[in-house]
């Protein structure tokens, strides 16, 4: 009997719930912050998500100089716009994103090469694969995993990295008819 009460009464609230947010209760709104609480279990949700997929990842080797450019050269054409650079102030479109883009040059170097491996398998996977109702796109839709390994490891390399290194890495002439988008920081720089 105590159970059909319970059950009655999680199916009420259930039936409730479900009535306030048709009539529009929830604030799907960019610029209504999360409640702290929904905000923690977004990240842990995210976190331990991205950590079970990312793991079993075997990391190509990198440490060809090309593999830098490539990363450089893709990330200033494609990623900026959200995540910034060193040499560039916010952009109006990273001002208005609800999760916020991470900012890559102002995180703390990591410490460790099996911490730093695991960063590195963590970013290629978003990269590759993009995150759910964030914004973050899927970029392995339309890049093979050679340029998304190179784009994971200048992000990983973004971190404290100045204004002029960023320059020196983005700027290099690589005669491959490759696009930059110089001086503007509202998108359409991609080709
Ligand atoms: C339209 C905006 C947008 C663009 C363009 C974009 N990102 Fe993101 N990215 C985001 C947002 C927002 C997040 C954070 C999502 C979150 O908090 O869950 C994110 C997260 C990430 C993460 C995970 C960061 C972490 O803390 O582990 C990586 C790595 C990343 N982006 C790399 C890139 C790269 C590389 C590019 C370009 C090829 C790119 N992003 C382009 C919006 C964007």
């Amino acid at each position: 009997m105590k159970i059909k009460i319970l059950f009655s009464l999680f199916l009420s609230i259930l039936v409730l719930g479900m009535i306030a947010i048709s009539a529009g209760a929830y604030n799907m709104a960019a610029t209504e912050k999360h409640w702290v609480i929904t905000e923690k279990v977004i990240e842990w949700v995210r976190v331990s998500s991205i950590a079970a997929r990312a793991g079993d990842l075997e990391v190509p080797a990198l440490d060809d100089p090309s593999v830098l450019i490539i990363g450089a050269e893709h990330y200033d054409a494609m990623c900026t716009d959200c995540h910034l650079s060193p040499d560039q102030q916010p952009t109006e479109l990273a001002l208005g994103l609800y999760p916020q883009a991470p900012v890559f040059h102002q995180r703390d170097l990591l410490v460790g090469e099996d911490k730093k491996n695991e960063q590195l398998k963590e970013y290629f996977w978003v990269i590759k694969n993009g995150l759910k109702m964030t914004a973050m796109p899927a970029w392995g839709l339309t890049h093979d995993d050679d340029t998304v390994w190179a784009m994971a490891v200048f992000v990983q390399k973004l971190s404290g990295m100045t204004e002029e290194q960023y320059i020196a890495l983005t700027r290099i002439d690589t005669n491959n008819g490759h696009h930059h988008d110089h001086g503007h920081n509202q998108g359409h720089g991609h080709d």
